[in-house]
């Protein structure tokens, strides 16, 4: 994964130019503007989270203004507005969740990981956060892993420490 900061210019590849193109062709004439959000996924899968010059190369593509960008990708939580881990632990942190654990849960994945919610881990594998309801209200505690967005449920602090090592050899 690609790191960059905030003020580099970051080079899209080709591959990631082409899926632009591929994109903006499903939407009529003049209605590019519908492609931003599939594009804004692909730029983060590729860059791993979405920096400033990210998203103005992405307007430029799109013929808008990079407000228009930076405005949809902070409304979505889904979009990462500063680096992240090569996994990002998305916890839910609503009530239902908070009622059977979810806090502990969060405070287990800080202590394991030694960093704080939205800091990334030294070997730049982690990152975690809290998030508002996952839908999973039944099987809380519930966490989820992009970009495939996989789901952990019933979460304790033993379900935590495998997924971790689980996801450290992969
Ligand atoms: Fe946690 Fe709904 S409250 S999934």
């Amino acid at each position: 994964m690609l790191k960059v900061e905030e003020t580099q210019p970051v080079e899209f590849s080709p591959a990631l130019k082409a899926k632009f193109a591929e994109i903006s062709s499903r939407y009529p004439e003049g209605k590019q503007k519908s492609a931003l959000l599939p594009i804004l996924h692909e730029v983060q899968a590729e860059l791993g989270w979405l920096s400033a010059n990210a998203m103005d190369q992405v307007a430029a593509w799109l013929k808008i203004e990079p407000i228009e960008v930076y405005e949809v990708a902070s409304f979505y939580s889904m979009y990462f507005l500063k680096p992240q881990g090569k996994y990002v632990l998305e916890v839910c942190r609503t009530g239902p969740c908070c009622l059977v654990g979810a806090e502990k849960v969060m405070a287990h994945i800080e202590h394991k990981l030694g960093v704080k919610e939205n800091e990334v881990t030294a070997d730049g594998l982690f990152s975690w956060r809290g998030v508002e309801c996952l839908a999973a209200c039944g099987f809380g505690p519930v966490l989820q892993i992009g970009p495939e967005y996989t789901f952990y449920e019933n979460l304790d602090e033993q379900k935590v420490d495998t997924l971790l090592e689980e996801l450290r050899k992969k």
